[in-house]
């Protein structure tokens, strides 16, 4: 409901009826001068991207597809934060609602090992310099028939109750917002994200480039926010791949 959208301080929203994916508009947008703080939300997306070259398939209306343009106004080292940051964000949207909510490396949103939102970032070059995009797909209403057995949930099949997507786009972007801050104390991010990721702990089955898996035991985050998984007596750390929680 646009009416009801208000964008947080200085960021501004733009909704449309479709769009193959809203990163692509994003990046788009962002080419031909767009400032950071823009919001791109779509009912109805068509060609949704997710990470690792898969695809992101939602239903009209039943989820909230929108991607973010940031600048973040810190050292080049801190910008693998932001996928990180923006799980974290989300998770912290979510958790009022869901209290059994949490990441999966690097940036799942996860209820009981089921997938309810994900996030794309992507780092593009503008005119302004570079830039992220970040794109978060979260499951709102599906109904078990709309999703993929065992793998995905929604926010209303966990709550029982109907969700006003209006106000949850509003919480997760404001959640976003007000949480960038933390880009600049990465220790902190780290210990908060630490907080609320079930990978760390847990045995780990690392999906590497090549179809070649290597498991091992998730220890700790580096200061880039890569995951740290001990393996054969060593450690191997995994800047950015698909992780798998083993079942104990
Ligand atoms: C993943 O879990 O693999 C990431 C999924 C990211 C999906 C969102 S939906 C809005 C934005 N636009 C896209 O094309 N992808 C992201």
């Amino acid at each position: 409901d646009p009416d009801r959208l208000t964008a947080p301080p200085g960021w501004r929203i733009v909704l449309s009826d479709a769009s193959p994916s809203t990163n692509a508009d994003a990046a788009r947008l962002a080419r031909e001068g767009e400032e950071a703080g823009l919001v791109v939300v779509t009912e109805h997306q068509t060609a949704g991207r997710g990470r690792l070259d898969r695809v992101w398939e939602t239903p009209a209306r039943s989820s909230l597809t929108f991607s973010v343009l940031l600048r973040p106004d810190v050292p080049a080292e801190k910008w693998p934060w932001v996928p990180l940051l923006t799980g974290y964000a989300v998770h912290a949207a979510l958790a009022d609602r869901l209290p059994e909510v949490v990441l999966k490396w690097p940036n799942d949103v996860l209820v009981e090992e089921r997938k309810v939102a994900g996030i794309l970032a992507e780092r593009i070059e503008t005119p302004q310099g570079p830039m992220v995009v970040v794109g978060i797909g979260i499951n709102v209403d599906q109904s078990l028939e709309e999703l993929p057995v065992a793998l995905a949930t929604s926010v209303s099949l966990e709550t029982g109750e109907p969700v006003d997507r209006t106000q949850l786009l509003g919480q997760v972007v404001g959640s976003l917002h007000g949480l960038q801050g933390l880009l600049d104390d990465t220790d902190s991010l780290r210990a908060a994200y630490a907080d609320v990721c079930s990978t760390l702990g847990r045995t780990v089955d690392v999906h590497l480039p090549g179809a070649v898996v290597r498991r091992g035991e998730a220890l700790d985050l580096d200061s880039s926010g890569a995951l740290v998984v001990g393996a054969d007596g060593g450690t191997f750390t995994v800047a950015a791949g698909d992780v798998v929680h083993v079942r104990p």
